[in-house]
């Protein structure tokens, strides 16, 4: 077995003990390499001017290998052009991009940096994994570099069509930095087709059999893999967290009342505004659920410096001002909105006390905290997913309550539905989406990859082992 290095921009800090602001990646990934092993290459998270050696660091089996980044490159690679260009570009949301050249070539820059850094410890035997929108153009850096190894590259995010990726500036360099890798993988079918038909129009390229693109001298595969979770840690994990001093808390404070719980970083993508609004209307018009309600809201603060969050997390707090100062009673608080974050294990216990979990992303690559919400559940009495039908997940949950999540009135539709549905359709629905979460883990999608990559990059191996 080859060694694994996987790359990605943020790399999870501890074993799962966080506090919970990093995201789908950083969970995914973490669970996938805990059990595999191999090299975590990518940010510390600190931003430090000194020209620093990169950190080598064991823990468990992996070593974490992480750079600082300069305070120029925080600004044009991570602040700039990946979460001010690419992320608002690939979540639909192309008025929030604020384009420049400078933070193009800061942009450049970094993943040169990450290549610099990469070339000091890449043997020839080694897989190498690349994780996400920070960093599309690292493969061609390292194919130019001389690098032989297999190469893959998984994006978490949505990938946009070709109309809004014509938005950005330069957008033909996207497409050319994916087709650098032996491997692509989507998470949906529709981000999928964003890439070829892409390739296709956008550059000129070629479909061909078997995933296969062709544009220039360029050959690569581009494929579908839906990200998943840990399907049969979470429940143990979610016992331990019941014994927190936090969930017992929590617990005792709601006396009977039923919990809605709602846990994403506060990003635009997430589709807070449109989620309070539909839990006001739920108070207004469905005046049974006064006092007998309680909306958790978790959103720890992500990405705060870049001017698009800052705005958003004052119409949030807008927006729940309004929703406590309409309803709330001096012994009934309807909405509890947090901006901080919680061990994983606790966050897991409070998903298989909530009720309903309420994930309307306006537009989601996958969600993995819709995942967790349904393998955390009991399954004698489970909750219901409310979910939005512009996230991943909804690909594969059909059985979930599925909702516009543009659609105020229809979320308050969807979670007075998931509130009131009896307890045979309620295993019903779980067990479907348990079905789907049983047969496809983290581990089945990490394995999935890897061999399609491995068996892509040494098909005379792959053709004698089968
Ligand atoms: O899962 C998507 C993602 O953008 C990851 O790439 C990222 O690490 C995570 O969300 C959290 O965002 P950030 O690293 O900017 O805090």
């Amino acid at each position: 077995m080859s060694r694994l290095i996987v790359v990605s921009n943020r790399v999870a800090k501890t074993d799962g003990a966080t506090k919970g602001s990093e995201g789908g990646l950083a969970v995914g990934v973490m669970a996938a390499m805990e059990k595999a092993g191999g090299v975590w290459f990518g940010w510390s998270g600190k931003v430090e001017n000194k020209n620093e050696p990169a950190k080598h660091e064991v823990r468990g089996n992996i070593e974490y290998v992480t750079v600082n980044l300069r305070q120029s490159e925080y600004n044009q690679y991570y602040k700039g052009y990946a979460n001010s260009v690419l992320w608002p570009l690939f979540h639909q949301r192309p008025e929030l991009m604020r384009y420049s050249d400078a933070d193009l070539s800061g942009y450049l820059q970094a993943n040169n940096k990450f290549a610099n850094e990469l070339l000091k410890i890449i043997q020839p035997d080694d897989t190498i994994w690349i994780h996400d929108y920070h960093l599309i153009p690292l493969g061609k850096m390292l194919r130019d570099a001389g690098i032989k190894n297999s190469i893959g590259f998984f994006l978490h995010t949505p990938f946009p069509s070709l109309d809004l990726l014509r938005t950005v500036p330069g957008y033909q360099k996207i497409l050319k930095g994916l087709l650098h890798y032996d491997l692509v993988g989507f998470q949906t079918q529709a981000d999928h087709m964003g890439f070829c038909m892409g390739v296709a129009q956008g550059l000129g390229g070629e479909i061909l059999k078997n995933d296969r693109l062709r544009f220039e001298d360029r050959h690569c595969t581009a494929r579908v893999y839906p990200i998943s979770v840990e399907t049969s840690a979470l429940p143990e994990a979610a016992t331990a967290g019941e014994a927190s001093d936090e969930y017992k808390r929590l617990y005792n404070s709601l006396a009977d009342r039923k919990l809605i719980i709602g846990v994403d970083r506060l990003d635009y993508s997430k589709g807070l505004v449109q989620r309070f609004q539909a839990y006001d209307k739920l108070l207004g018009h469905y005046k049974e659920f006064i006092r007998k309600a309680v909306y958790l809201q978790i959103s720890p603060t992500s990405r705060g410096d870049v001017q698009a969050y800052g705005d958003l997390a004052k119409r949030i707090d807008r927006e729940a001002g309004h929703i406590i100062g309409t309803y709330a009673d001096f012994d009934w608080m309807p909405l509890r909105y947090l901006n901080r974050g919680f061990r994983r294990r606790t966050i897991l216990a409070m998903y298989r006390l909530a009720n309903v979990g309420l994930v309307t992303p306006l537009k989601d690559g996958m969600n993995l905290v819709a995942k967790e919400y349904v393998a955390a559940q009991n399954p004698e009495n489970p909750g219901v997913l409310v979910l939005s039908e512009l996230a991943g997940a909804a690909d594969e949950f059909d059985s979930a309550v599925i909702v516009n999540p543009y659609d105020v009135s229809g979320i308050t539709g969807g979670l007075a539905q998931a509130l009131n549905m009896p307890l045979d359709e309620r295993i019903d629905r779980w067990r479907k989406m348990m079905d789907v979460l049983e047969q496809h883990d983290i581990h089945a999608w990490q394995k999935s990859f890897l061999e399609d990559l491995h068996s892509l990059t040494h098909p005379q191996i792959a053709q004698a082992v089968n």
